[in-house]
């Protein structure tokens, strides 16, 4: 990047000079504004979830269109938690006095839609969603979102993207984790299924007669849309947009139908366009409350195309499920009637509803909440390992695209750096190898072998080897203080190759909690909130390996004199690392085997 000075446009507009002040702009951002109109809002004067799908739909079409050079469609939609609440009950324009998050008519939803990466033909796009009162002069979150899109085939060859370049720091983090959600994504349909496996053996559904009981069957809708060019892009291809609000429609009456009263949207569950429809498609939707819980209801949604006149049978397009609440006068959540399922099918999805809430909790609690908000230990169980490892991997990349680390300690080309960032205080031993990436990935992988090498390993035995990349370890270190007792850990090992070439190879360790191996007074329990390894080929045939440990009470004691340039215990426990991996470079046979590589 070259700076000219003045007002001038540099590298196809990425980066542009303003009096000599660098300014950088995305070349894959693309911003839509809207004024909340009558005609996008409900009866209550509140902007239609619907429209606000089709309006994030389109921004991120376009921004995956600027990126791919050729028309695109949606793929998937991760989930969507919408953050706003909607408090009143009467139509007020928006110059009224209405409670601070509600969107509703007179305001402006401002969308902002950006390519975080490109894979081979998909692109993961991410959408952020805010509302602004003109006449209070304020503006608020209103939700964050993930899409991917596929460019649209040329004939029968499938595109191959050009790669997206991160530039700044916040893009590299969403372009680190991107790789991290495409493969939870991927995996969704496949933890769906095993979690509903577990939970058919559930066959009655436990009813009190006395409560207030709605018969699921009241809720059911059906509807019928006929695919004009409005809903379609220009190959008269249907809007994913249009086809989620048409779902979200048939979903909200659904919803409304079980307690007589307006629905509110909270939550729609990751899901996936399984084929495309076009332009005179009758798409058939519909709607059934699933399961209702104390204040909210699960609502599935499908939808199927048929052709007039062709022979073939429906196509199914898409399911989902969304959360609804039903607010009372004050904006409180109400309690709502239980629901009876019909026989068969019903029953089946209501047990599956009550399943999939426990996997919807796990993932809001695991993905969505800030790191300092989850407890270090999040009981494990094979339902929420995508999470957790998804969660291992994603706070070790955003802890190594920190900008601010300091170089505090330099030894034969080992370097101590430190990173002080709120409450935590984090260190990163950084060392080159002349070996390839791969191998020395390898070597590091088994954890039960850092006894050789690290003394503050004294015993770590396998618990649970989950999957190929992800083992459970229990871990037993030395006391920094003199006479106290031992430690232990429950440690997931994650382990991640390369997605594309500059990605590193990391294995990512966070503590978590097995009920099989809870804390016995034999040991202090310790826990490590986010540890691990990060390799990375370089050019000239040599690695960097770097390890990163956001510093918890149990390690900051073994690090903190040698931050402080007191010791380089830091140096020995390293240069021991490398004369092991240097030891087991020709046994790496042995290390395949082991780890199925
Ligand atoms: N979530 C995100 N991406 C997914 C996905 C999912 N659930 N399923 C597949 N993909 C990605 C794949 O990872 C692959 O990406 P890559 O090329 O970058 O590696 C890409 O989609 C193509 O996958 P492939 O297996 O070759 O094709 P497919 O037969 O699974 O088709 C779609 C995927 C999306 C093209 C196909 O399902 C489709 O046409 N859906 C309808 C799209 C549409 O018209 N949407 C608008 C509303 S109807
Ligand atoms: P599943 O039945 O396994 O949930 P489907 O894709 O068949 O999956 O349906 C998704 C959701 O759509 C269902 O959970 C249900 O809520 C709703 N649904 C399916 N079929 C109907 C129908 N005939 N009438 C009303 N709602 C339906």
């Amino acid at each position: 990047m070259t700076s000219q000075g003045g007002n001038s446009l540099l590298q196809d507009g990425q980066v542009f000079s303003l009096q000599n002040a660098l300014i950088y702009c995305n070349p894959t951002e693309v911003k839509m504004s809207q004024m909340v109109l009558p005609c996008h809002a409900n009866h209550q004067g509140e902007l239609s979830m619907g429209q606000l799908l089709k309006w994030i739909d389109t921004t991120a079409c376009l921004s995956a269109e600027k990126h791919a050079g050729c028309s695109c469609v949606t793929a998937s939609m991760d989930d969507i938690h919408i953050e706003h609440t909607i408090r009143h009950l009467q139509v007020k324009p928006a110059w009224h006095q209405h409670d601070k998050d509600t969107v509703c008519v007179g305001h402006v939803v401002n969308i902002k839609a950006k390519v975080n990466r490109a894979f081979n033909s998909s692109m993961e796009v991410g959408i952020q969603v805010s509302c602004e009162n003109l006449f209070q002069g304020k503006e608020w979150n209103v939700c964050k979102a993930f899409a991917t899109f596929v460019a649209s085939k040329q004939g029968t060859e499938k595109i191959r993207l050009k790669p997206f370049e991160p530039y700044t720091q916040e893009e590299q983090v969403e372009y680190s984790i991107a790789a991290e959600r495409r493969r939870m994504r991927l995996a969704h349909a496949e933890t769906i299924k095993a979690l509903l496996l577990k939970s058919a053996v559930q066959e009655e559904c436990n009813q009190s007669e006395t409560v207030n009981v709605v018969p699921a069957e009241k809720t059911r809708v059906e509807s019928v849309e006929l695919v004009l060019p409005p809903h379609a892009n220009h190959q008269g291809y249907t809007f994913g947009g249009q086809i989620m609000a048409w779902m979200e429609n048939v979903a909200t009456i659904a919803a409304s139908r079980l307690c007589n009263s307006y629905a509110t949207l909270r939550t729609i569950d990751m899901f996936h366009f399984r084929g495309p429809s076009q332009v005179g498609d009758r798409l058939v939707l519909k709607a059934i409350v699933n399961s209702a819980f104390k204040n909210s209801m699960e609502v599935g949604v499908c939808a199927h195309a048929y052709r007039e006149g062709s022979e073939d049978s429906l196509r199914h397009l898409n399911s989902a499920f969304m959360t609804f609440i039903v607010l009372d006068k004050e904006g409180q959540p109400i309690t709502l009637p239980q629901i009876k399922p019909e026989p068969g099918d019903g029953v089946r999805r209501y047990n599956e509803a009550n399943a999939r809430k426990k996997l919807r909790l796990d993932r809001k609690y695991i993905i969505s909440c800030k790191q300092t908000e989850v407890p270090l230990s999040v009981p494990w169980d094979p339902c929420n390992q995508v999470y957790l490892s998804y969660n291992n991997v994603s706070a070790l990349k955003m802890l190594a695209a920190k900008r601010n680390w300091v170089l505090d300690s330099e030894k034969n080309k080992v370097k101590l750096s430190t990173l002080e960032d709120g409450q935590f205080l984090s260190f990163k031993i950084e060392m080159e190898v002349p070996l390839e990436a791969s191998t020395i990935f390898l070597i590091l992988s088994d954890l039960t072998r850092r006894t050789e090498w690290d003394p503050h390993y004294q015993k770590c035995e396998v618990i649970q080897k989950v999957n190929d990349d992800d083992t459970i370890y229990h871990l037993i270190t030395p006391s920094v203080k003199e006479g106290s007792k031992f430690q232990d850990f429950v440690l997931l090992a994650s382990r991640r190759k390369p997605c594309a070439a500059g990605d590193p190879f990391v294995i990512a360790f966070r503590s978590v909690t097995l009920p099989t191996h809870l804390a016995t007074s034999e040991y202090t329990r310790g826990e490590v909130q986010c540890a691990g390894f990060s390799i990375l080929q370089q050019e000239d045939s040599q690695t960097k390996v770097t390890y990163y440990n956001q510093a918890s009470p149990e390690v900051l004691p073994y690090i903190t004199t040698d931050i402080a340039g007191l010791s380089s215990g830091y140096y020995t426990t390293f240069e021991s690392c490398l004369k092991y991996i240097e030891r087991n470079k020709n046994n790496i046979t042995l290390f395949m085997q082991e780890h199925k590589l």
